[in-house]
């Protein structure tokens, strides 16, 4: 056997489709060279001996994905959170994330983020720097750190922003990606660049051509936000008046999706028919952001809808917009948000299911990286380990139960371990 091969014991919960949460009770899930061999009830004869973490009937989960959020807003999170979208940025985040032109100011705030993160139920994460290329750099070599594996952008604006964090031209902010990616080519295994225009009011069409090209050069997906926030929503009509709706002003430059740019797109809480028929056609995934979309009153967006029409969605963090790291939060706010949608926006959209938000966080997610997010045989191995002794019931409960609890609970003094490809991070 292998000696990549071992084995972890448990209570092992993972999704199979939208509506399918399987439990599996004191079952053995195999990993072998980085992938899940499957999940059984009796360990197979050709696996008996393989070494075993026996973790006394915990739950062990698949790893969760972040698939949006921004690491220098890490450490103003949970303050400034009574403005909207436009007047939050310019008053609260701009300012900050020009302190990242100081590497000194950036390592020591990326490192809080980064230990963070590490210690999180999330292996997978989706990560927004800022426009600074060192500390771009120095984030991608704390993630690398981490073992996480992870999508890092460094951030394209050239517009409308503030004079300390713009940079002074399309060509400067086109010259300044490619250094960024010429200096990192080859140096990680686990740390990958993802082209990044903050969102169309921070990037001219200039700038969009540019980045068109080094898109298409070297084969970068993409990640921005999207139709988040009304006044956002009529100030890119204002600036691109020759676009029908928001999506169109990335896909008139070829950044929205498609079989050669994959592409997240955070918010969506507002996207007309003709906006999601193109996200759908353009496998464009959708970042939901529920806990942001709350705390600058953004508004709740159509997850049931995206879910039922079988477009890609997973969930956000969006730090700082929202405040917890915990996608396990996320989770809980997802469900919350989609049961306030239907109560009072619309009464034919019912909320979302624990199955559904549990598949979102996993494979919804997770399939932006390949086959991730869960433990069917042939996914990649990320597990999480979930102990909820601290949690005493005196009444019986069922494995779903302990994790439904687990999820509101939402509480990282129960993650006691996680692996992510086969490797053990703690
Ligand atoms: N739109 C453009 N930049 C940002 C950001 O930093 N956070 C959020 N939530 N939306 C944005
Ligand atoms: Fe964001």
């Amino acid at each position: 056997m292998n000696k990549n091969t071992f084995a972890l014991k448990g209570t092992i919960c993972y999704s199979r489709d939208p509506n399918t949460l399987i439990t599996a009770e004191n079952a053995w899930v195999v990993c072998e060279n980085g992938v899940s061999a499957g999940v059984f009830q009796e360990l197979p004869e050709k696996y008996r001996g393989i070494p075993c973490r026996d973790t006394k009937g915990s739950l062990i989960i698949p790893g969760l994905t972040d698939l949006h959020l921004h690491a220098p807003q890490y450490t103003f999170r949970a303050t400034g959170m009574d403005l909207e979208l436009l007047d939050w940025l310019n008053t609260y985040t701009f300012p900050e994330e020009s302190k990242y032109a100081d590497p000194a100011y950036a390592e020591a705030a990326y490192r809080i983020f980064a230990d963070d993160l590490k210690r999180s139920a999330t292996t997978r994460a989706a990560v927004f720097a800022t426009l600074h290329v060192e500390a771009t750099e120095l984030l991608m070599d704390l993630l690398e750190d981490t073992g996480l594996i992870t999508f890092v952008g460094k951030v394209n604006m050239d517009r409308n922003s503030s004079p300390s964090l713009e940079e002074e031209s399309a060509a400067a902010s086109a010259e300044a990606t490619i250094r960024w990616l010429s200096e990192i080519k080859g140096r990680y295994k686990n740390t990958r660049p993802i082209l990044t225009p903050r969102f169309t009011p921070s990037c001219t069409d200039e700038l969009m051509k540019e980045l068109a090209v080094i898109q298409k050069e070297h084969q970068l997906p993409v990640q921005s936000h999207l139709s988040e926030n009304l006044s956002e929503i009529a100030w890119v009509q204002e600036l691109c008046p020759n676009t029908r709706f928001y999506g169109e002003a990335y896909e008139q430059f070829g950044l929205f999706g498609g079989e050669t740019c994959p592409a997240i797109m955070a918010h969506c809480v507002y996207s007309s028919d003709e906006e999601i028929a193109l996200m759908k056609k353009q496998g464009v995934y959708i970042a939901h952001c529920p806990s942001s979309n709350t705390n600058i009153a953004s508004g709740i967006a159509p997850v049931r809808r995206y879910l039922d029409e079988g477009m890609h969605v997973g969930l956000g963090s969006d730090i700082a917009g929202g405040f917890s790291l915990s996608i396990l939060r996320a989770m809980a706010d997802a469900v919350q948000v989609s049961k306030l949608r239907w109560r009072l926006i619309d009464n034919t959209m019912k909320p979302l299911t624990l199955e559904e938000i549990f598949y979102i966080a996993t494979i919804g997610g997770g399939s932006f990286f390949g086959r991730v997010g869960s433990f069917e045989k042939g996914y990649a191995f990320d597990a999480v380990i979930l102990d909820d002794t601290n949690l005493p019931h005196p009444q019986a409960i069922s494995s779903k139960e302990r994790l439904e609890r687990l999820i509101y609970l939402s509480d990282d003094r129960n993650i006691t371990g996680k692996y992510v490809s086969g490797k053990k991070i703690f």
